[in-house]
């Protein structure tokens, strides 16, 4: 159990986006995870970013009953030399609920924007082949993210959202799920109190893409499923609701959205 969460005697806390495979983990991975039920965990999706961490990430998944893992090659992981075809080979696990993490990242490389887009739009057409959601990471890239979505009509959700309320209103319109973690409790995040106060209840999922972006009073530290409390108390406090009830809302959403 995590010292300063307090016990829950209800699993509600579905977190939508992780990263358990890193190495910041490797240390203490499995005794984490086989504790973070005494605080209320009752699913995580793991997230792949090339070959190797999707091979990782379902073999976490067959580990744990709760662990649920996405396929998928991240646009950081471009030069990995993952293919497609690799990623469809390991998208037929059972475990596998959804690709990603895909999508552009112009803070890291603006030098290879025509192949991100095409590494994207190909992993798009892959999710809607398989008929599984994709979970899009977008980095300073919103307006050729939202082309592509727009253009290509996935099923999924945006994760670690950090656009304008505009932005989010027609990620809506597609139908797609806007994905709030820690950057919602940062004392800095302007816009985002705002997305999440026209964000519809039934299109939140909450996350935390552990072992980064750790909420207050745990920015900078190691993050992990059971920081969410503190994620959804902020989310429940700019809604004027309970955070169990937010938890309960977005674990049902996940399930919906994932088919689990
Ligand atoms: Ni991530």
């Amino acid at each position: 159990m995590i010292n300063s969460i307090p016990f829950f005697d209800k699993k509600v806390i579905f977190d939508s986006h992780a990263h358990y495979d890193d190495e910041s983990f490797n240390e203490d991975r499995d005794e984490l995870l086989s504790t973070l039920h005494l605080n209320g965990v009752c699913g995580i999706i793991t997230c792949g970013c090339d070959n190797a961490s999707t091979k990782n990430a379902i073999a976490l998944a067959e580990k744990h009953d709760f662990i649920f893992a996405a396929a998928g090659i991240h646009p950081d992981c471009i030069d990995s030399g993952t293919s497609v075809a690799d990623i469809e080979a390991l998208a037929n696990h059972e475990k596998v609920k959804a690709i990603g993490e895909i999508g552009l990242d112009y803070f890291h490389n603006s030098d290879n924007k025509t192949a991100q887009k095409e590494l994207f739009r190909s992993q798009i057409n892959l999710a809607k082949k398989l008929s599984l959601p994709v979970i899009v990471h977008d980095r300073e890239a919103h307006e050729d993210t939202l082309n592509i979505l727009k253009e290509t009509k996935p099923k999924g959700v945006l994760h670690c959202f950090s656009g304008s309320p505009e932005t989010a209103k027609q990620i809506l319109e597609l139908g797609m799920y806007i994905g709030v973690g820690g950057v919602i409790t940062f004392k800095n995040a302007k816009r985002l109190p705002e997305v999440v106060e026209m964000l519809p209840l039934d299109r939140l999922l909450v996350e935390t893409d552990a072992p980064y972006l750790a909420p207050e009073p745990f920015r900078g530290k190691r993050n992990h499923s059971a920081s969410i409390y503190f994620t959804a108390k902020k989310i429940a406090e700019i809604k004027k609701m309970d955070y169990m009830e937010i938890l309960e809302i977005s674990a049902k959403n996940a399930r919906e959205l994932f088919n689990i």
